[in-house]
């Protein structure tokens, strides 16, 4: 949290899509760079349909919006806004999210797709540390998600993980049970969406089918008490994101979110952004959420950027170092 006069809370930021930090203002820059024409008329026009029902009627503005990121610069410039927030956010490390399929499906090169990104990484390195994880759309079929971690191989020592995105429900994770087999194979940590809004069978399946190290939202665990339990008892990562959940819909409002009751079942929670763009907010902003819409205090706040450098794929002592860091901060 940023208090007026002294240093934010450290962090690390591991639910966080980098094409979903394309604000609207960029979107008309790119669109004008590279003569695509837009179906809205100006940043405001836009701006006013980022009023979303569900998941589905984000994810279409989500991918439309995409189509002006053509070129390796343009991914890097991409990254290199949002790396620019972080010292500001108190964000020490991130491990981003990227959808290639969204870009490789339009004709853009993997290798432009990661090269931009690591170039940014690489130019900001002193202040933030970054990783790229490789989203599988899990609403597109398995098969070309095998094709795109096969294309995705010469790039693997930038690349710590892989994940899966898109809509939900409708697509399990046990679908893709074989690609990410051959991922952990690689070397690769998976991870994977479940619990945003399907149900907590999504969560069992990514843990037992996929092999997850975390699961991202998981927010629907907490109606199955036996999930509970095993997610708690294995410290299993959650990375929630709740300005998301209310702009989607998964949560009735900021007050209602089911954040407080997982902290106190013993879940190892933490408080990320998503989509910062488009659900008005970057990391800090959800650490407000959480602070003004269900009264955490200080000690919650602490718990949230402990369990986010412990959950995160750093290695040990570099975890250890930045979790002690977020335990000591305004004490
Ligand atoms: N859920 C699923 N897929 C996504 C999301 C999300 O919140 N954001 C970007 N892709
Ligand atoms: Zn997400």
């Amino acid at each position: 949290m940023t208090t007026t006069g002294t240093p934010p809370l450290p962090k690390a930021e591991l639910h966080l899509h980098i094409e979903g930090t394309l604000e609207p203002e960029t979107v008309f820059e790119l669109a004008r760079r590279h003569d695509v024409e837009l179906p809205y008329a100006d940043v405001d026009d836009l701006r006013a349909r980022y009023s979303f029902t569900d998941l589905q009627s984000f994810l279409d503005i989500y991918y439309a919006n995409m189509a002006v990121l053509r070129t390796r610069e343009d991914f890097a410039e991409l990254a290199s806004a949002y790396l620019r927030r972080c010292p500001d956010q108190g964000v020490r490390h991130v491990e981003m999210f990227f959808d290639p399929q969204a870009h490789t499906a339009r004709g853009v090169p993997m290798s432009d797709v990661v090269g931009g990104l690591t170039d940014a990484i690489d130019a900001h390195a002193g202040d933030v540390s970054a990783g790229l994880i490789l989203c599988f759309l899990r609403d597109q079929p398995a098969a070309d998600a095998e094709a795109t971690l096969r294309a995705a191989e010469p790039f693997l020592d930038r690349i710590v993980g892989v994940g899966l995105d898109s809509a939900e429900v409708g697509h399990p994770p046990s679908g893709f049970a074989a690609v990410f087999g051959k991922a952990r194979a690689l070397g690769l940590e998976p991870v994977a969406h479940a619990g945003e809004e399907g149900p907590p069978s999504y969560v069992r399946e990514a843990l037992d089918d996929l092999g997850v190290r975390r699961v991202d939202h998981g927010i629907r665990a907490i109606e199955d008490d036996e999930l509970v339990a095993r997610l708690a008892r294995d410290r299993t990562p959650l990375t929630v994101c709740p300005l998301s959940n209310v702009r989607l819909g998964a949560v009735p409002g900021i007050g209602l979110h089911p954040l407080p009751e997982m902290l106190a079942a013993g879940l190892n929670v933490s408080v990320h952004s998503d989509d910062p763009a488009y659900f008005g907010g970057y990391v800090d902003e959800n650490y407000a959420a959480v602070r003004d819409g269900l009264g955490f205090g200080d000690d919650e706040l602490r718990t949230l950027a402990v369990n986010s450098f412990e959950s995160s794929f750093l290695d040990e002592p570099t975890r250890t170092a930045l979790a002690d860091q977020a335990r000591r901060w305004h004490l």
